[in-house]
């Protein structure tokens, strides 16, 4: 008898709503690991480099060709590696952030990312965080949740993450560029961020990281 599909959860919603946070921690409750979809894209920006969007289809499915990510343990310990090495912190930036909205317009790209994540969903359990998780990735996902928040909240939380990490802040700056990237995100034509079908809405805007985890832990739970 073939063996149960390993169990997904997904959470999608708009950059800087607290997915990656929510992801890892949701992990270490269910003691399964997370994928960070976000990190995969922002690390074949980061290696492809600016204005990779701008090349042939046929040289961007060589150049992923190279490509293989992989997933080490589990929980806030999971490790996404990237050919057998761990993602450089550079690939936090908004710059990187941004060229990696560019690239995921980008059809080979898209092809190429939801093959590599269907196939880390066959071998491990996941909570799954990104935009198109509910929606293309995983439609069929044992759980599935939308994260949201208003943008000047999602710019205020950025800004208290970076003051924490002693570095400069500055807001409208980062509100801009949340805006801009929601902009990206929520009207592209492939794989747009949107709620999946049946996943359960979370705004989060009053909310802090506990009272979310125990909202969409109950509802795994339920
Ligand atoms: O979640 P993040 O900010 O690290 O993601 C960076 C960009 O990658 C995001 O603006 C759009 C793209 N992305 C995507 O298109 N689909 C995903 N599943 C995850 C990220």
């Amino acid at each position: 008898m073939p063996s149960a599909a390993p169990m997904i959860v997904t959470l999608d919603g708009p950059a800087g709503v607290g997915k990656s946070t929510l992801a890892s921690r949701l992990a270490g409750e269910l003691g399964i690991a997370f994928l960070d979809t976000g990190a995969m894209f922002r690390a074949a920006a980061f290696t492809l480099g600016d204005g990779a969007w701008d090349w042939t289809q046929g040289i961007l499915q060589q150049k992923l060709g190279d490509f293989e990510f992989t997933l080490r343990g589990s929980g806030k310990d999971t490790e996404l590696l990237l050919n057998g090495s761990p993602m450089s912190a550079d690939i936090r930036t908004e710059q990187v952030g941004r060229w990696a909205s560019q690239l995921a317009v980008v059809p080979s790209v898209r092809a190429y990312m939801k093959m590599a994540q269907i196939f880390l969903g066959q071998v491990t359990p996941l909570v799954a965080e990104g935009r198109d998780m509910g929606t293309v990735v995983f439609p069929g996902a044992a759980h599935k949740f939308f994260l949201d928040a208003d943008p000047e909240e999602r710019a205020r939380r950025r800004c208290g993450q970076l003051t924490a990490q002693g570095k400069p802040a500055d807001f409208d700056a980062i509100l801009a560029a949340i805006r801009e990237r929601d902009d990206l995100d929520r009207n592209r034509s492939i794989a747009p961020l949107r709620p999946a079908e049946g996943a359960v809405v979370v705004d989060t805007t009053h909310l802090n990281e506990d009272q979310v985890l125990a909202q969409v832990l109950a509802a795994v739970r339920a």
